[in-house]
C-alpha cells in the first residue's frame, strides 16, 4: 500500500510506500539530504518540521529524542526524516531552510563569495555563516575543524 506525503518546500505531492521513512520521499524527490550520520538517527542533516499529520507517523524514539533535543532549531513540530515512517495519509513536510556543512571542497569553492543560504552545523544545526556573509579564507579553516569535529564525534558513537 501507498501513502501520499506532501512536500512543501517543492508544493507537490509524492507517493511512498507503507512504513517506508520520510526520508526515502525527500530522495525520491532529488531534495538533497546530506545524511551525515548514515540514517542512524544521530544527526541534523535529515531534520524536517512535520506541518500536517505527525500522528501518522511511527513514534520518536529515545534515539531520536535524544538527537531533537541537541538541535537548536528543534520545535514540537520537528522529526528526522530518517526515522520516521509514514503510517498513514496526510503527512505534510516543510524543510528548514539552510545547507549543512558537508563536502569540503564545494564549501571551498565558495571562497571570496557571499554565501547563498545559512550555512549550517551537522549535529545541531546552529548557523555557522549566514546568508549573505562573505566567506573568507580563515572562515573555512574553522569550518573544516567544525567539520573534523563533526566526523570524529559520529565515528566515536559507532562505538556505544
Ligand atoms: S540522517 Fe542523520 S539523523 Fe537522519
Amino acid at each position: 500500500m501507498a501513502k501520499i506525503v506532501r512536500l512543501d518546500p517543492l508544493g507537490q505531492e509524492t507517493s511512498v510506500v507503507t512504513n517506508s521513512t520520510l526520508l526515502s520521499a525527500l530522495l525520491k524527490n532529488e531534495l538533497q539530504v546530506l545524511q551525515e550520520c548514515g540514517g542512524r538517527g544521530m544527526c541534523a542533516t535529515c531534520h524536517i518540521y512535520i506541518k500536517e499529520g505527525m500522528q501518522q507517523l511511527s513514534p520518536i524514539s529515545r534515539r531520536e529524542q535524544r538527537t531533537l533535543g541537541a538541535i537548536t532549531t528543534c520545535n514540537t513540530t520537528s522529526r528526522l526524516a530518517c526515522q520516521s515512517k509514514v503510517l498513514g495519509e496526510g503527512v505534510v513536510v516543510e524543510i528548514p531552510s539552510g545547507m549543512y556543512l558537508g563536502d569540503m571542497n564545494e564549501i571551498e569553492s565558495l571562497v571570496g563569495r557571499r554565501a547563498e543560504e545559512n550555512i549550517l552545523h551537522p549535529i545541531d544545526g546552529r548557523i555557522l555563516v549566514e546568508a549573505g556573509k562573505l566567506i573568507t579564507r580563515s572562515m573555512i579553516s574553522q569550518l573544516e575543524v567544525t567539520r573534523n569535529d563533526v566526523v570524529t564525534h559520529l565515528a566515536n558513537s559507532k562505538l556505544v
